[in-house]
């Protein structure tokens, strides 16, 4: 089973700070970094480190041929790349003081994807693949289509929101993994439960996987609900969590695994991720999310775990 995330890649430009300044101030930062990073990247990278045969598509500049380079050190393919002339997409991230970031995004790269060039790309993955695609890229509802068409599993992020994500075609989504703001922009609803829910109506038959931070995830499929806690952590920057969790929600809920433990496990990955500062130099591999379960999951998370039916 391949797994292929046609998505951004991404320099990320982060600038640490006591507090985000308000509007028309200017603050000093006390620290600025380069990082790896794109929605696209950091869940192909974590899919790989989950387990996974991923396969990372898009395309970067000249300026970006760092971020193939770190892709391939951490297992992804890389054959479907294409080079732009332009510029690679870049993300400039302020963090605070307690590792919450706000973002600017420069598209770049991610932006020149052509029907031509998602065809290039598809032919080499058929039916029982897996697609995953979030909102920083060019033809996401082409790629859909055609993966759908194909008999290819299909995954959405639908995240950074934009208005145009109300027209997908959701039946056509088997995954669905969003954060609270993306579901409530997407239903109108304001409460997690009747988010999920209302969501997983407009699926055909598929999951949604709704990440809460602090508060856990939900996951709703047909009949199926329930909510897992998350894993109490020291938060560092939280740039990346959600990709985090998305690459090892998504590789143990294709691997057959129970989706409760696959969604605990998602948990302590991004648990992991959201310790340490960056996005894609963040994530954990399996063997260091094992260990932080067998640490954690017993003592404190399974006693205080709430299985909402
Ligand atoms: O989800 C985090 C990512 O969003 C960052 O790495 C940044 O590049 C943006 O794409």
């Amino acid at each position: 089973m391949k797994f292929l995330v046609f998505g951004s890649m991404n320099i990320d430009r982060v600038y640490s700070l006591d507090r985000l300044p308000e509007k028309g101030e200017t603050l000093s930062c006390s620290n600025y970094e380069l990082h790896v990073g794109g929605k696209g990247l950091n869940q192909a990278v974590s899919l790989a480190k989950a387990g996974a045969l991923a396969y990372m598509a898009g395309r970067v500049g000249k300026d970006g041929m760092f971020l193939v380079d770190f892709l391939k050190k951490n297992g992804v393919n890389t054959d479907f790349i294409e080079l732009s002339d332009g510029f690679s997409g870049h993300a400039v991230i302020e963090v605070d003081g307690e590792g919450q970031n706000q973002m600017i995004l420069f598209p770049g790269a991610n932006r020149e994807i052509t029907p031509d060039a998602c065809e290039r790309v598809l032919e080499h993955f058929g039916s029982g693949d897996l697609l995953l695609m979030q909102y920083e890229t060019s033809q996401v509802e082409y790629m859909i289509q055609r993966a759908h068409k194909k008999g290819m599993k299909v995954a959405l992020n639908p995240s950074p929101y934009v208005k145009k994500l109300k027209e997908i075609e959701y039946s056509q989504v088997d995954y669905l993994i969003l954060n609270e703001f993306e579901g409530m922009s997407i239903t109108g609803e304001t409460e997690a439960q009747k988010i999920a829910i209302k969501l997983s109506k407009m699926l055909d038959g598929g999951a949604v996987i709704l990440t809460l931070g602090a508060d856990g995830a939900i996951y709703a499929c047909e009949n199926e609900y329930f909510r897992v806690p998350a894993f109490e952590t020291q938060a560092v920057d939280t740039t990346g969590a959600g990709d985090t969790f998305t690459g090892f929600c998504l590789y143990g809920l294709m691997s057959g695994i129970e989706p409760e433990k696959a969604l605990i496990t998602a948990s302590a990955a991004s648990a992991i991720a959201v310790s340490r500062a960056g996005a894609a130099e963040t994530i954990p591999d399996k063997k260091a999310v094992e260990d932080f379960l067998e640490k954690n999951f017993d003592n404190g998370f399974h006693s205080v775990y709430n299985h909402e039916k």
